[in-house]
Formats: C-alpha cells, structure tokens, sequence
C-alpha cells in the first residue's frame, strides 16, 4: 500500500499536509472460535490488510475524520469535551468511542486533530474492520500525543469500545490480535488470563486463502449476544456443581460427566462446542509445532463442524464455500472464521492448487448461492504501528 492517495486526499479535504502514518492490520482466527467470551484460547493472527491513517494535530479541541472508504459522509467532526455516541457519525463512532475511553482511563489528549483513513480489509467481511480502526486510532493519539499507553491497555480500551460504545458483547480476540500480531506467526491467547504465546506459521507449500460469501449481515451482533447469553446460561447451572469461572476452564472428560446440569438441550449443545472447541484449539496449536500440518487442517474441518452442528452460526453461505473447499484436492484444511453468519471463511491449499482451487470453489458457491464469492490470498503481518511517512511516498 502506498501513502500517496491518503496524502493527497488529505492535502484536498484539510488544505494541510499530514505529519504522521499508522497502521492496524485486520485479523484471521485459525482456529478456536467462539471461546475467547468463554475463558478458553483463540488462536488469530494479524493478515496485511488493514486500516491506514495520516494525521496531523490540531490547535483547537476539534477532531476531523475522513475515510476514504466512506467518502460520502465527508468530514465527521466532534469535540474532544462531547464524546458520546452518535448514530449520524456513523464509522466515526469508532474512533470517537475509543478517544472518549482513552481519557476516561486517565490519559491527557490535550488537542485535537485531523486524519484521513483507507481501509483495504474487505467491509463487513468479518475480518475485523471495526476493531482495526479502534485500535488504529489507539496507536494514531497514543503517538500523535506521546501517551506511552501500553498496548495490552490500548487493546482493552478496543474492546470496552465495542461492548460499551457499540453494544458488541464481543470478546478480545480481534484487538489483541490486531494490537499483538506478528509476521508469520499465530498467536495462542488464554482469553481468561490474557497469557500468550507466539507459534511460527511457515506454510512453504500452502497458501491461506480467505473465502468472502459476500454475504450481508446485519443480524450478526443480536445473534452473537444470543450466542454469549446462551453460554452464560450453561456456566451457571454447571456452576451450581463445579467450581468453574469459565467454560474454557473445562476438560471434554468432565463436560461429558457433568452435561445433564445443563437442562436445555439447545444451551447443552453450545456449551459443548465452547469446551471442545477450546480443547481442539490446543491440540491444533501441538500439531502445529510437531509440524503435522495435515492434523491441523482435521482440526479446522472438525471445528467448522462443531460451529455448524453445535452452535449453529455458519449458515448455507459458509457451508457451502467450506464443503466446497474439503472436496477439493489439496486442501488441508477449511472453516469459517470470525463470528460467522456470512462473513469469511479461510481455508489451506497446496500451492498449486490456488487457482484451480479458486475456480471451482467458486463455481461450486456461485451455482448454489445465486452470487460470487470472493477470494484472496491472506499473508500473516505485523501487529498495528506507526508506519513512515517518507517510506511511503
Ligand atoms: C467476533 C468477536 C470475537 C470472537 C469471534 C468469534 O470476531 O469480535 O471476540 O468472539 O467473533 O470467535
């Protein structure tokens, strides 16, 4: 990506030129989904698409904001001193939330500033674009300011953003991944006490592809909360037994002896994935290091059927581009990724197989679906940072 457009279009809307570059990748999870809400481990990383910004300050208490991908709503303008949520500044709400609980945590930004952002993440393809401009923003004030917000806090701040800001009951795994990327690695996060590990990702013969249903998806969030509150529900009536503060915290082996607490048949079944899922993400996470790519990917396909079958957020889009993919030949492995309910899919494919594989998914989604899929090649990057001005002109 190239700064060129951003600064000319800021040169165009703010008559000044910008004086400092950042970026926020967006993010894949691998495997673990729908356990990061649940105490258990998330495996993400952070890919090289993502949300840029120029910037420059302010003299006055005034924040002007720009997107280029939303060019038709122009300038989005609040005051530092008015920071509540507003549903006319639509994507500004974003970094607007994430200003407002930045000094709430105690920190001073003591002007404001004008910024023009470009995201190359596909929109609401659930690879994490709003949680990529909340920490973007983040990393935009913590360096326009010298702040010295330490990242883990910037992180927290995201997601405060999304559940209290947005109405999101979202876990952290979009921000932590986003905010603690790293090139080719995945990073194992223990969502109940925040620990992690970094595992190198090298698929010399493989390429990750990510599958878009380009399926639109407006109900997502009312159905994640369902989801959360399904799983809340579960963990109290375990709880009226075992002395457990999260899902995560269980083995398969005690799920199973202890199941019959759970007196809803639908809420036994989310539960269920909750606990397998976050056992399966360690497994996976083994295979990895002992190199067994090929256990892995069983892993993936075994995920995906728990997310389709026990906790039922995939739907006939991702279905099908993930069944699709397992019939293909040299495909390891295949999932949805993310909250699911349309969004993307990501899958391993022997490099030579890429556009074959491309083709005939496709072909497979578009003859079933009635409209295309989209396709792109995901390479694992760095976590979010101030990027160079010069490097980019
Ligand atoms: C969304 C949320 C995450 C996580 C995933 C599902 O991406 O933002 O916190 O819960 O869904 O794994």
């Amino acid at each position: 990506m190239n700064l060129t457009m951003l600064n000319t279009t800021f040169e165009n809307v703010f008559h000044t030129l910008p004086e400092r570059a950042f970026f926020a990748p967006g993010r894949i999870n691998l495997i673990g989904e729908h356990t990061d809400y649940n105490g258990g481990h998330v495996f993400p990383c952070a890919i090289t698409y993502g949300t840029y910004a120029v910037a420059r300050k302010r003299e006055d208490q005034l924040v002007r904001v720009y997107s280029m991908n939303f060019a038709e709503k122009g300038i989005i303008e609040f005051n530092l001193n008015e920071l509540e949520y507003d549903k006319h500044q639509n994507w500004a709400n974003y970094p607007k939330g994430m200003i407002r609980y930045i000094i709430e945590a105690g920190y001073e930004i003591p002007s404001g500033f004008e910024c023009v952002i470009q995201g190359n993440i596909p929109n609401g393809a659930g690879l994490s674009s709003s949680a990529s401009i909340e920490v973007l923003t983040g990393v935009l004030v913590n360096g326009l300011f010298e702040l010295e917000l330490p990242r883990l806090n910037l992180i927290k701040l995201g997601k405060k953003v999304e559940n209290e800001f947005i109405g999101v009951n979202s876990g952290v795994m979009d921000q932590f991944a986003i905010g603690m990327g790293l090139k080719d690695a995945g990073i194992l996060l223990d969502c109940q006490n925040l620990k992690y590990e970094y595992a190198p990702i090298h698929l010399e013969n493989h390429k990750i592809l990510i599958m878009n249903t380009n399926k639109r998806r407006e109900l997502a969030d009312s159905k994640y909360n369902e989801r959360r509150a399904e799983c809340e529900e579960a963990l109290a009536q375990l709880q009226l037994k075992l002395p457990i503060e999260a899902l995560g915290q269980l083995s398969e082996e005690e799920f199973d002896t202890n199941q019959s607490l759970i007196t809803n048949e639908i809420v036994r079944k989310r539960a269920k994935h909750a606990v397998y899922e976050n056992i399966r993400t360690l497994k996976a996470l083994n295979e990895l290091k002992a190199g067994n790519v090929e256990a892995f990917g069983q892993l993936m396909n075994q995920s995906h059927i728990s997310l389709r079958d026990d906790y039922e957020v995939t739907g006939v889009e991702l279905d099908t581009l993930v069944e699709a993919a397992w019939n293909h030949p040299g495909v390891l492995g295949a999932r949805m990724t993310g909250a699911g309910f349309g969004g993307c899919a990501i899958a391993i494919v022997a490099n030579e197989e890429v556009e074959r594989f491309i083709a005939n998914v496709g072909a497979a989604y578009l003859d079933k679906i009635g409209y295309e899929a989209d396709f792109y090649v995901a390479s694992i990057g760095d976590g979010a940072k101030e990027i160079e001005m010069e490097e980019a002109l």
